[in-house]
């Protein structure tokens, strides 16, 4: 059944009412869910009809429905893509074996990690970005940031739905403790780093979505290969969900560089304080922005070797970004793969097997996919005339977690001293006043087709409505 079934409590196209145990349970999980978002999700939003898409069917011409929609009563639901007739598992040790339909007894603990680990994510970014609504440069990107939310609301759902469908009373404290951790909490925090930060303001926000949206599109498109079929098939589906937030990021970048651009050639200066001084976010802040968050976002992958990785891999559990595309034998072992570390104070690249290096394969494919969109907001500014080019920092700059942890490494990949990295810390980093700075530009602008001033009006509409549209009805 590929249609969701909306006459249910839970929408849903995996026959939630023919198994009444589990649709008890998820039905005692909702209304926990509902609070959660009345405290946690957009602040001061509950009220606004919003033009939302909902899935109504995974495929390609029901999953993006548009309509306005309240959120605390959006169809929050449990979609899989459809079965695929003898898929069978094509890495690890376990290659070639029909793929799993239940959880395997000796995979139970390690999938309920993964499971817990990704679903952490999705409510911990609403949690983020829950005050942005109250600074938004435009109805268009306040919009978006709703279309996100709900989306990541539902990711929580998707992942919940697996821990209640097959992992039995320790999925179920596994659910509630979901809605019960906090983005920054100190008692209670999320499970990952990046996932602790504020996101401020709307340049950490389009960031975000940018960087930290597209680590959750190689997560998932590693789990989209799993041998747990349930866990490939729901992650299937929210990749094409995924690929929205990614757009959100991207074009909000590019619009914020396009305005500063017309800024600069208007008062022909690259003078930050006169950029500023006109209402737009000079360069260097943009470039330090985006130190930060590739750099935090990098270290989402976990360390650089890793023998978690390996059991993960080898185990079928998680494959690789496009695995069926690669040319090797799928169960690499005896593959051998480079990974950098410090010695005599000097960034090296060393071999080591290939297994316990996925995290940081994984990294390096993200860092390919990241680096294409940086050239593309750099033909933003080559259009506008400017010599000036964005860069993402060296790989081993500002990372807390694996070998690169403990070393200090300029955005070009120099080893610094401590000393050297403190007087530059600011250069390279977003410092307090910039983020005063960035965050003395967020003033809410609302009204149709309007723009703040460090921003500029996107090039199409969402659906194909016009960039004046309403997307949202304030009431
Ligand atoms: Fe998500
Ligand atoms: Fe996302």
């Amino acid at each position: 059944m590929n249609g969701i079934d909306y006459s249910q409590k839970i929408p849903n196209n995996v026959n939630l009412s023919e198994d009444k145990t589990l649709q008890r349970a998820l039905e005692h999980w909702q209304p926990n869910y509902l609070a959660w978002w009345q405290d946690m999700g957009p602040d001061g939003s509950h009220g606004f009809d919003v033009y939302l898409r909902t899935a109504t069917s995974v495929d390609p011409a029901g999953w993006a429905q548009f309509d306005y929609v309240k959120m605390p009563e959006y169809r929050w639901g449990i979609f899989l893509n459809q079965r695929e007739e003898g898929r069978r598992i094509h890495f690890g040790d376990h290659k070639g074996e029909e793929v799993w339909q239940d959880v395997p007894g000796e995979h139970r603990a390690n999938l309920r990690r993964i499971i817990v680990t990704q679903g952490d994510t999705e409510p911990a970014s609403v949690e983020q970005q829950r005050h942005l609504g109250l600074t938004a440069p435009s109805m268009y990107d306040l919009r978006n940031l709703f279309q996100v939310n709900v989306e990541e609301g539902r990711h929580l759902w998707a992942m919940v739905y697996l821990l209640h469908r097959h992992f039995g009373r320790d999925g179920r404290e596994e659910a509630e403790a979901l809605l019960e951790r906090r983005s920054g909490d100190e008692d209670n925090p999320r499970i990952l780093g990046a996932f602790n930060e504020r996101t401020p303001d709307w340049l950490a926000f389009f960031m975000f979505t940018y960087f930290t949206d597209r680590d959750g599109k190689f997560q998932l498109c590693a789990l989209a290969e799993s041998g747990f079929d349930p866990l490939a098939r729901t992650t299937k589906f929210m990749l094409t969900e995924e690929a929205h937030h990614m757009f959100v990021g991207e074009s909000g970048v590019s619009r914020a560089i396009q305005r500063t651009c017309e800024v600069m050639n208007e008062l022909k200066t690259d003078d930050p304080a006169l950029v500023r001084a006109a209402g737009a976010i000079d360069l260097p802040t943009i470039q330090r922005y985006l130190n930060f968050h590739y750099s935090v976002t990098i270290d989402l992958f976990g360390a650089d070797q890793s023998s978690n990785a390996a059991i993960f891999y080898s185990a079928g559990l998680k494959g690789r970004f496009e695995e069926s595309k690669r040319d090797d034998d799928h169960v690499l072992r005896g593959g051998m793969y480079r990974v950098l570390e410090v010695q005599d104070g000097k960034l090296v690249e060393k071999e080591v097997p290939m297994l316990n290096a996925l995290n940081e394969v994984l990294r390096d494919d993200f860092i390919r996919d990241s680096v294409a969109g940086v050239e593309r907001w750099n033909k933003v500014i080559t259009k506008a005339g400017l010599p000036h080019r964005l860069t993402v920092p060296h790989k081993a700059f500002n990372r807390r977690i694996g070998t690169l942890a403990g070393v200090h490494v300029s955005p070009d990949g120099r080893v610094v001293s401590e000393a050297e990295w403190n007087a530059n810390e600011t250069k390279w980093l977003p410092s307090v006043e910039d983020r005063a700075f960035v965050a003395s530009l967020m003033g809410r602008v609302v009204e149709r087709n309007k723009y703040a001033s460090w921003i500029a009006p996107p090039m199409v509409g969402i659906n194909r409505q016009p960039i004046d549209f309403e997307y949202i009805r304030f009431n």
